[in-house]
């Protein structure tokens, strides 16, 4: 099986917190075992909303890299790299946009929703409305196949794939194609390559979906082709034409439950968060003064967990058995709110403890980091190379 390549990008937008983890990180910390994986600092995107105060974008991206190392991201396994230091990025945005209809970015719902919101920036602005077309370049780019993104992430991975599809249909003509497509479909052996092409004759003519879906798998499983040879074929299996840019899917993370310190959702927007890397003590007495039930204003009172914030939390962290305690101590004043918040605390400090020791060399130094981030940025950018080739040459710009 072909690898699939996974993209994700976070803004630099400040330090991350275990909403973060709980919802996204644990997540990449699972796929970079599982497919290649790219990650990358989205500093362009950050300054679509923050053009007007960009100095904190450094600090902010070198502490989110630190944040990404602290949860298990491993940079022996994914590529860690920053946007701005991949200028191909930028190359294919310019490019995409000369053929991006302005109507496809006008409806992207986060434009409209955001600009109502956040009131006190004016984002009338070319680069906002062009922050979806600059999503849809770092993820062609690197012809990701899989993109790891939350629900509100989803209509942006959309418009990345109607990008795609345009583009091909524009620029994937080749006065040759066909000859060559059938050169490589050679290169699968007589039967294979009968088979291959049966089956796409019946997808043109007749429409039988399920017979493109036949076609994919076995290319998909065939190992002796190049890279060249398989897009070729990919592309010929949908039409007559070659397939510059791979369309890519959503891989929808769970939404996090993550409950913050107040027992709404965590979000730096509403001031109740427990940062990644936050000093012990200072969990602890963010913990220790949660507000909880409010019924339960004197020791004596027996209180209900299900509308405690804290125990919202423990559910995060607390085993079967350790719920059944603090419901059965809560509803029967047998234990205090302290008592109930301290093996909580606990969970949070011994979780925490292992970020905080990934993350102590490279608060130590910075150069480890940045090393780091010079040699992902380097792969990243051998890809992106290859990718703007095939792009420039598709649509005349190979000046040789
Ligand atoms: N827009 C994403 C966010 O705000 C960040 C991002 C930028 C991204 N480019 C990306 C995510 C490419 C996935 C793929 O969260
Ligand atoms: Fe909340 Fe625990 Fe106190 Fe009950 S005992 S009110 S669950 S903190």
């Amino acid at each position: 099986m072909y690898p699939q390549r996974v993209l994700s990008g976070m803004r630099p937008t400040g330090v991350l917190h275990l909403g973060h983890y709980h919802g996204v990180l644990k997540n990449w910390v699972r796929l970079q075992s599982e497919y290649e994986c790219l990650f990358f600092v989205a500093d362009w995107h950050a300054l679509t909303t923050h053009y007007e105060d960009p100095h904190q974008i450094s600090t902010h991206t070198w502490d989110l890299v630190v944040d990404w190392l602290a949860a298990g991201i491993d940079p022996s396994q994914a590529t860690l790299f920053i946007q701005s230091r991949v200028p191909e990025h930028a190359e294919l945005h310019l490019l995409l946009s000369m053929c991006t209809p302005l109507g496809w970015l006008e409806r992207v719902p986060s434009f409209k929703d955001q600009q109502e919101r956040l009131t006190d920036r004016d984002l009338s602005t070319y680069g906002f409305l062009g922050y979806p077309l600059l999503q849809a370049a770092d993820i062609l780019i690197y012809r990701a196949d899989q993109v790891p993104v939350g629900e509100d992430q989803v209509p942006h991975v959309e418009l990345t794939r109607e990008v795609a599809r345009r583009f091909n249909h524009l620029y994937g003509r080749e006065p040759d194609f066909e000859a060559k497509a059938q050169e490589a479909a050679k290169k699968l052996g007589s039967k294979r390559a009968r088979l291959i092409l049966d089956l796409r004759a019946r997808h043109q003519e007749q429409g039988d979906d399920e017979a493109l879906e036949q076609a994919r798998a076995l290319l998909q499983e065939a190992q002796n082709l190049t890279m060249d040879d398989r897009e070729l074929l990919f592309g010929y299996l949908e039409g007559s034409r070659r397939l510059i840019l791979v369309e890519p899917q959503s891989l929808l993370t769970q939404a996090s439950r993550m409950p913050g310190l107040d027992g709404q959702k965590m979000s730096k927007s509403y001031n109740n968060t427990i940062g990644l890397r936050e000093h012990p003590d200072e969990v602890s007495r963010k913990i220790k003064t949660m507000p909880t039930d409010p019924a339960r204003a004197r020791r004596s009172d027996p209180g209900s967990p299900d509308r405690c914030p804290v125990f919202s939390l423990h559910e995060v962290y607390s085993d079967e058995s350790r719920l059944a305690w603090v419901r059965e101590g809560c509803t029967t004043a047998g234990i205090g709110c302290l008592d109930c918040k301290q093996p909580l605390i606990d969970s949070v400090l011994a979780e925490q403890s292992v970020f905080r020791e990934r993350a102590k060399p490279y608060e130590e130094d910075l150069d480890l980091v940045k090393n780091i981030v010079a040699d992902g940025c380097e792969r990243a950018r051998d890809l992106a190379r290859q990718t703007m080739r095939d792009v420039r040459e598709a649509m005349g710009l190979d000046l040789g």
